[in-house]
């Protein structure tokens, strides 16, 4: 099988090189692709959000199968348009990839179908907003209604914060016409979890279990980042917590969506929080996370393309999802100074890994010959072990192995995961 993979960062890596693992993989083009994933994949010079340039590709191409991983083009309707050329996809269509593409959609859903979350109000008017926030409990959560690049999520610890923040998104548009309408929310606390699930409409079949590390900095301090490095299994994801998302939330949104006529398949994202009330939807995602996906994979010891074929096709249920029992770590390597100013063009060096350690490129290109950094996320290092203290030591070995001028990781991932074990 030929297939078309549309986005280009660590995550869209770990995918490819997840596909090239089955005997069915004939080639892969990535759209459009990084250095890094040059040697694993066709990169093509096409934007993942250049929905015709994308379309184009697949006319003239003898593409057998399409892998839409980032939100932005599921959110203008890529996977649309290439199953409208007949190509078969994997990732929802744009009516379903509205469960991340707006935030007042999601909440709405949740509230109509009962499915636990933070309580909210919905703005469309910048005065009542302000005006609500006068008497709000604090902290309190402000998130511009659509996509913001991930950073349209400010936590306001006063109220003074929180006026700022509505003004900036509604008055100052600091993310366009995503900020136009904003969710106000209760602030919960807890712990963590990302579930990513594979689901065909019929059945969800949820992934390992993963934890990530948003902020910059050691101790979860410093700003806001795509994630500076994973692990999975999430120690806070007991079976019984499981349990309870299966019931309450994992197929109440899948049957949610059908029965709002926006039947999901692709992969669903649960960015869940386990509060003192039981685990309650913090955000979805309408495809894989970055990171979760580069530990997630790596332990998928079933095929992957046969399952999105099995999910494009309706059949998840008739398809094997196993998962090896180990743990995985992933450090991000990334730029100094991310995620504000950085510096890039430096030259990067692999050397060796251990058999059961592998990397991803994330922001990389390639000049003559030469893998040089190119964005704030470089590349992630991840390793598998029986433990999860294996892991996230093998994984930090590893990265030392791969070295780049101005090379900045968090040195605690995996730490409070590694405490939580402890308690149990
Ligand atoms: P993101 O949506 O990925 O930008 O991340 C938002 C982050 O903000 C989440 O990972 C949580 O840590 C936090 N967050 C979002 N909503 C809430 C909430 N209602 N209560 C507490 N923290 C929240
Ligand atoms: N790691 C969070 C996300 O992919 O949105």
């Amino acid at each position: 099988m030929k297939i078309m993979v549309v986005g280009g960062g660590g995550r869209e890596h770990a995918i490819i090189k997840k596909l090239k693992e089955s005997p069915e993989c004939e080639k892969i083009w990535a759209l459009p692709g990084n250095g890094g994933i040059a040697f694993d994949a066709e990169c093509v010079g096409i934007s993942a959000t250049d929905i015709d340039g994308i379309v184009e590709f697949a006319k003239n191409n003898p593409v057998d199968f399409a892998v839409v991983a980032p939100d932005d083009p599921l959110v203008l309707g890529c996977a649309d348009r290439l199953r409208e050329l007949g190509i078969p996809c994997f990732g929802p269509n744009a009516n379903a990839a509205i469960i991340e593409g707006s935030k007042v959609f999601s909440k709405n859903m949740m509230k109509q179908f009962g499915i636990p979350t933070a309580k909210y109000e919905v703005f469309d008017n910048i005065q009542e907003a302000l005006d609500y926030l006068k008497t709000a409990p604090i902290p309190t959560v402000i998130k511009a209604d659509g996509l913001a690049l991930g950073k349209g999520v400010i936590i306001a610890e006063t109220r003074e914060d929180a006026q700022a923040a509505v003004r900036s998104m509604m008055e100052d548009k600091v993310f366009g016409e995503s900020g136009s309408r904003v969710v106000i929310e209760e602030f919960l606390t807890g712990p963590e979890v990302s579930v990513l699930s594979f689901t065909d409409g019929k059945t969800v079949v949820p992934m390992v279990s993963s934890m990530d590390h948003k902020r910059a900095l050691d101790g979860d301090k410093g700003l806001n980042t795509g994630g500076m490095g994973t692990v999975a299994p999430n120690p806070y994801y007991t079976e019984d917590v499981a349990k309870r998302c299966m019931d309450e939330i994992f197929i109440p949104t899948m049957n949610a969506m059908n029965s709002l006529g926006r039947t999901f398949k692709g992969c669903l994202y649960f960015g869940l929080m386990i509060t003192e009330n039981g685990p309650k939807v913090i955000e979805y995602n309408c495809r894989f996370g970055d990171p979760e996906t580069q530990v997630v994979l790596p332990l998928l010891e079933s095929d992957l393309l046969e399952i999105m074929k099995a999910v494009e096709d309706e059949r998840l249920s008739d398809v094997e999802v196993k998962f090896a029992d180990k743990s995985a770590c992933c450090v991000v390597l990334a730029s100094e100074g991310y995620p504000k100013k950085y510096e890039k063009g430096f030259e990067i060096t692999i050397g060796k890994l251990a058999e059961n350690a592998d990397y991803y490129i994330a922001g990389a290109k390639l000049e003559n010959g030469k893998l040089l950094t190119n964005g704030g996320r470089v590349l992630n290092v991840v390793a598998s072990a029986n433990t999860l203290k294996a892991a996230i030591d093998d994984a930090y070995k590893a990265s030392e192995n791969i070295t780049f001028a101005n090379a900045y990781r968090r040195s605690d991932i995996g730490r409070r995961a590694l405490a939580a074990l402890q308690d149990e």
